[in-house]
Formats: C-alpha cells, sequence, structure tokens
C-alpha cells in the first residue's frame, strides 16, 4: 500500500526556546528564512505524500496561516511586480483539502500527539515527520524511506550514529546491519543512560508506521519523562511485526535545542549564493578572537 499521509505533531511545549516559544509553535522559528515546518512540509511532498496531518497546541493560528492564502500580501505583491515573491507565497499553499488539521489537548508526549491522529490516518501504513530535525542531504530522507518500505513492507524509522556521552537524549536501538544501509531492529530504548545505551544507533524524526502502533499507543502506558513516549510503543510493536533502520547520509541538526538551530541557520545559510561570501568573510573575522 502507498504512504499517502504524513502525521506532523507540533503541539510541544518548546520550553528550550522560551521566550520565542511563549505564544508561537518552535516549528514555526525560520532557518535562514523558512519556518522550520515548511522544510518538512516540502520533503513530505516529495516523497509523494497526499494529505499533511497537523497534530497542533499552541501556535496553531501562525502554523495555519503559513500555509494558507495570505490576500494582503498576493495584493501588495502585485501591486509592487514582485513576481518571484508572489510565486513563492502562492506556492507554499497546498491544494484545498490537503491539510487536516486536529489538536492534543494536553502534551502528554509525543506518542500521544501521534495517536491523537489515528481515526484521520485509519488503517493504513503512514509517516511521521519531526520538523525539530532538520537534514540537510542529497537524497531526501522521507523518499528513500518510501522506497525501501514499497521493499520491505515493514516500519521503518530513520537512525544515525550519535555521541556515546548523548544516548540519554533519544530512542536507541539494538539492532543488526541487513544491508548496506538498513539494520533490523531487535530492540530499543528511550533516552538510556551512555552506560545503559545498548549501542549509539539512534532514532531520528523520519518514521513509516504501521497502523498496529495505534493500538498500542492508546494504552496510554507513561514512560521516559512521565510522557507517552512512541519508542516505547514501537518496542511492543516489534513483538508483533519487524522494524527497520534506515542509515541516511546527511547532516542532520536538532533544530529543538538551541546550539543545533544556530547551526541550523548557519548551514542552510552558506548554501544560498546571496549569503554565502558575506557570511564566510563575517565567520573568519570572528574566529580571531576565538
Ligand atoms: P520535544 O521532545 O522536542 O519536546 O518534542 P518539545 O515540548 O517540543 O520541546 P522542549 O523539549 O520543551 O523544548 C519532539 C516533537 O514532538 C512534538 C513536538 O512538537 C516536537 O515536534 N510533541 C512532543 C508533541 O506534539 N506533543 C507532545 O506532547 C510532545
Amino acid at each position: 500500500m502507498k504512504i499517502r499521509k504524513a502525521v506532523f505533531p507540533v503541539a510541544g511545549l518548546g520550553t528550550r526556546f522560551i521566550p520565542a516559544t511563549k505564544a508561537m509553535a518552535k516549528e514555526m522559528l525560520p532557518v535562514v528564512d523558512k519556518p522550520i515546518i515548511q522544510y518538512a512540509v516540502e520533503e513530505a511532498f516529495a516523497a509523494g505524500i497526499e494529505q499533511i496531518i497537523f497534530v497542533t497546541g499552541r501556535g496553531k493560528k501562525a502554523l495555519e496561516d503559513h500555509f494558507d492564502k495570505s490576500f494582503e500580501i498576493e495584493h501588495a505583491l502585485k501591486e509592487k511586480e514582485k513576481e518571484d515573491l508572489l510565486k513563492q507565497i502562492q506556492e507554499l499553499v497546498p491544494r484545498t483539502g490537503t491539510i487536516v488539521y486536529t489538536r492534543q489537548h494536553e502534551p502528554l508526549g509525543l506518542g500521544h500527539a501521534i495517536w491523537c491522529a489515528r481515526d484521520i490516518v485509519g488503517d493504513e501504513p503512514f509517516a511521521v515527520l519531526l520538523a525539530d530535525d532538520l537534514i540537510q542531504t542529497d537524497k531526501p530522507v522521507l523518499s528513500e524511506m518510501v522506497n525501501k518500505f514499497d521493499r520491505l513492507r515493514a516500519s521503518i524509522v530513520a537512525v544515525m550514529e550519535v555521541e556515546k556521552s548523548q544516548t540519554d537524549k533519544y530512542g536507541i536501538l539494538n539492532a543488526q546491519m541487513v544491508e548496506e544501509d538498513i539494520v533490523k531492529i531487535n530492540d530499543m530504548v528511550e533516552k538510556p543512560k551512555p552506560d545503559e545505551a545498548p549501542s549509539n544507533l539512534a532514532i531520528i524524526g523520519r518514521y513509516i508506521l504501521t497502523p498496529k502502533i495505534f493500538d498500542i499507543l492508546g494504552k496510554k502506558e507513561k514512560g521516559a519523562n512521565n510522557e507517552i513516549q512512541l519508542t516505547d510503543a514501537m518496542k511492543s510493536l516489534l513483538k508483533e511485526q519487524p522494524i527497520y533502520g534506515y542509515k541516511f547520509n546527511g547532516q542532520r541538526f536538532d533544530c529543538g535545542d538551541k546550539v543545533g538551530f544556530q547551526m541550523a541557520n548557519l548551514a542552510f545559510a552558506l548554501e544560498r549564493p546571496e549569503m554565502r561570501d558575506r557570511l564566510i568573510k563575517f565567520i573568519k573575522e570572528i574566529q580571531k578572537d576565538f
């Protein structure tokens, strides 16, 4: 079955970015000139996704408006004959009915946020994208995962190696290599201390999941940080179905973290020819003071 739907959990509190996130979802913070969420939505459409499901909390209005038509701005850009910008904001608006919003009433955890989309997803495999995880790569990660899913016909998550000291920030795998870029997962644990982690292979925010996960999430069992964790539900899913990991090529930035967010801005800005030279000049200048 084709992967048609993608769930975007955007209901977290974003406490690490207070005060910026007091009245706005952190996914609306811009990397260069695009909100973080837009990178992920573009990745989903490029992978053939037909329906975007936002699980929102606070900050819903700015997010909804971002993917909606803006009559005032379009009118002003037309008057000023700024055709390029006009095209850009028109392209941002997906076909009517493509985006669906649902609400997570309380931030009870990532697993709970995904469960909130159960009726909209229905009984079919689906994708989950955490926009915080911004990935710079030649091969968009979700497209690759959709291709792998077509062949493996099983749940698949994006994985990468992290520093051993950082394992308590991730879902960590016990897995074995089965192909050049595919691991078969034996077990997983959410946020283990470095000395308890089964490896340094971590789950990153791209998933393709079978709908069976909703039954498990529906039990609402709490795990690390007293939250309903997706990793715990996948661990249970493993008892019934195989789950694979896709080791992607590319640089991943954790935009939920202040340093990761600044790094993403720098890396994506350096890719832009109109910004690159001035930025390099500036970096060289300030580097003298390090
Ligand atoms: P994080 O673990 O980064 O949590 O969530 P957070 O609340 O957004 O940020 P901090 O730690 O307080 O700064 C990972 C992803 O899961 C979503 C977030 O929006 C983010 O995309 N999420 C998390 C929810 O939608 N609901 C939740 O209850 C928790």
